[in-house]
């Protein structure tokens, strides 16, 4: 699994499988997003610990799966989104999922949204769940545009729910080259 993907600022980035020393760049990434980003995605404003990073960059490919966005500027490779799934206490795949802030709002939540979902599938999860603050309307329109809700629940600021990928996502970002 790995693609190249023109953005709508014109910018390419590689959407690909996360790897063992992804771990440093998780923490970067990390460090750089705004409280605000960092809250929404961790309901908490404590950064990534070395040992949390590197067990979010160390996955099975199966029950656990990640995808990462990554740009190049022939510097250092740097991630500016990820998205993941880990096994949740109900049986869904669990999503996290999060774009660096200088990258929102160009599609790459949606793609990476879908990558996941279709990682999972292949991987034969088909129930997913995300809790999101239930003010982060970006988040809970994302997941109501780009999937299908079954259950909803609300409660202390926090909207969990339960969806699976829906077939007809349509995908805004343009897709080049890839496997
Ligand atoms: C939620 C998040 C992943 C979306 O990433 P993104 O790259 O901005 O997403 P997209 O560019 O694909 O846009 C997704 C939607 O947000 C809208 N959007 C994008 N930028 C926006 C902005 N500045 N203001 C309002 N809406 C915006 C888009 O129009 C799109 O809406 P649509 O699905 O109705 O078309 C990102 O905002 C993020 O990392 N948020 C913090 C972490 C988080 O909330 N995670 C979810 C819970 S785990």
């Amino acid at each position: 699994m790995e693609q190249s993907v023109t953005l709508r600022n014109g910018a390419s980035v590689r959407v690909r499988a996360i790897r063992p020393d992804d771990a440093p760049r998780l923490m970067a990434l990390c460090r750089g997003l705004s409280p605000r980003t960092l809250y929404q995605r961790f309901f908490s404003f404590r950064r990534l610990l070395p040992e949390e990073a590197h067990a979010f960059a160390n996955v099975d490919y199966g029950q656990r799966m990640a995808v990462v966005a990554e740009v190049d500027d022939g510097h250092e490779p740097e991630l500016v989104g990820v998205a993941r799934y880990g096994p949740s206490e109900e049986g869904t795949a669990d999503i996290g999922l999060v774009v660096a802030d200088a990258w929102q709002g160009l599609g790459l939540g949606t793609l990476l949204l879908e990558e996941i979902l279709h990682a999972g599938e292949q991987r034969g999860n088909h129930q997913f769940s995300a809790d999101v603050l239930t003010d982060n309307r970006r988040a809970l329109r994302l997941l109501a545009r780009h999937t299908a809700i079954t259950r909803r629940t609300v409660a202390g600021g926090v909207t969990s729910l339960v969806f699976s990928r829906r077939a007809d996502a349509v995908l805004e970002a343009t897709k080049h080259g890839g496997s």
